[in-house]
């Protein structure tokens, strides 16, 4: 196997020593459970774009990194949207709605939500929100198809194809001079000045149900990818890598597997940019409390900028992740061109910034760099290793994308 010896490996683990406990007073995932789960996929079914996304199976790469299995969920393909947001804003937009209407979400299709009658007893709605671009595109896409208006902040060095995107979705939509964290301060703070609606995908103090119901929306995820796997593996994974901004998608996939498989669930390592690495750096302090991480958060990880932990899926991650990862950019652009230039009979796969890269990337050197065996020992990686990443995005910013791909940008050597 080659060894690759990258001289700037900066790349961090810290192994939370609290897991692999399901103790009754752990309750931090109880939310996710079969019901839910249930709940979300009836209502994503009633989608008119609704399918399965791809599971590509990686037999080349797995042999070339020693490991029995990886496989990668393509969530490009949700809705024809790029990313896997949609899944999420739709479920909360829907879940607000029934509660105006009175009734329960199990009782509404999508088709219901946007009939003439209802949006006459509805009214006109705004909903707000701030975003890297991924998750704002799927409230703008929402709201659009409701015949709802949307308003949408985008945080300082925002790339303007982003604001295009949401922009072609109905938004009003604007890039603020503000961090990712301060634009939702501001999206907050114009909600309640205007009457609007916050569709936030970050919980704090006062502010939980509508990020409860969209890490619940991303459960759809994670249910197709296990079913997936039973079916034509007849496997489960024995490892599960997950990037993470704020935490609502990694501790959604988190939750579903604590509540599906107990302490027989796979191993979960969590995976931020080094520039933004508040849930690495809440599990450094180890006094159990979510903590932040402040200034430009300029990684290349766009939709993984996020200086603050969500409150409600710190409470999973800190209970339940074994390992958390702080990673340098050119782990996500190894991941990005790994992906993007396949072995063998291996298909390609199209991975954004924030998408599966860090985590191929991530594996890439813990396997093939002899100095990070530690790493590799602590992970349990080897032949038998079965590996589920879950690539969240396309190339939603198609410029960059190639500037990693075609001309090398941010090289691992
Ligand atoms: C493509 C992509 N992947 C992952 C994430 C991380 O999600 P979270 O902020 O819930 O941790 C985001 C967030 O915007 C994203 O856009």
């Amino acid at each position: 196997m080659t060894n690759v010896t990258d001289s700037k490996s900066e790349i961090q683990y810290l192994v939370n020593e609290n897991t692999r406990k399901t103790d009754s007073e752990k309750t931090s995932a109880a939310f996710m459970n079969r019901e839910v789960v249930e709940k979300v996929r009836h209502f994503h079914k009633s989608f008119p774009e609704y399918q399965v996304t791809p599971l590509h199976n990686l037999d080349e790469l797995s042999q070339q990194f020693g490991l029995r299995h990886i496989w990668v969920k393509d969530e490009s393909y949700r809705f024809g949207l790029n990313a896997f947001k949609v899944l999420g804003g739709s479920y909360a937009v829907g879940n607000y709605l029934a509660e105006r209407l009175n009734v329960d979400i199990s009782e509404l299709s999508f088709e219901q939500l946007r009939s003439k009658e209802v949006k006459e007893k509805l009214g006109d709605i705004t909903f707000v929100t701030a975003t890297d671009g991924n998750h704002g595109r799927g409230i703008a896409w929402a709201a659009n198809q409701l015949g709802q208006k949307s308003v949408v902040y985008l945080p300082k060095g925002s790339s303007e194809i982003r604001l295009t995107n949401i922009c072609k979705e109905g938004a009003e939509v604007s890039i603020t001079d503000l961090n990712y964290d301060d634009t939702v301060r501001l999206a907050s703070q114009q909600a309640k000045e205007n009457g609007w609606v916050l569709v936030q995908d970050t919980a704090w103090d006062g502010y939980e149900e509508i990020p409860t119901w969209i890490m619940e929306g991303y459960l759809t995820i994670i249910d197709e990818a296990m079913e997936q796997i039973a079916d034509a593996y007849n496997e489960r994974p024995t490892h599960v890598f997950l990037q993470a901004g704020v935490g609502s998608f990694a501790g959604s996939m988190l939750g579903y597997l604590v509540g599906k498989f107990g302490d027989e669930r796979p191993m979960t390592v969590i995976l931020e940019p080094d520039k933004a690495d508040c849930l690495y750096q809440s599990m450094r302090v180890g006094d159990g409390k979510p903590h932040a991480v402040t200034g430009a958060l300029d990684t290349i990880m766009a939709g993984l900028a996020c200086g603050e932990p969500s409150k409600t899926s710190w409470g999973i991650l800190k209970d339940y992740a074994e390992v958390f990862v702080s990673c340098p950019d050119y782990a996500a652009s190894r991941g990005m061109r790994i992906l993007a230039n396949p072995l063998g009979n291996d298909p390609r796969i199209v991975s954004g910034e924030s998408g599966a890269a860090v985590g191929i990337g991530f594996v890439s050197f813990v396997v093939q760099n002899s100095r990070l065996i530690d790493m590799k020992n602590a992970l349990n990686l080897d032949q038998d290793s079965k590996i589920l990443i879950i690539s969240t995005e396309g190339d939603t910013d198609p410029d960059h994308y190639r500037k990693v791909v075609w001309d090398g940008a941010y090289p691992s050597f």
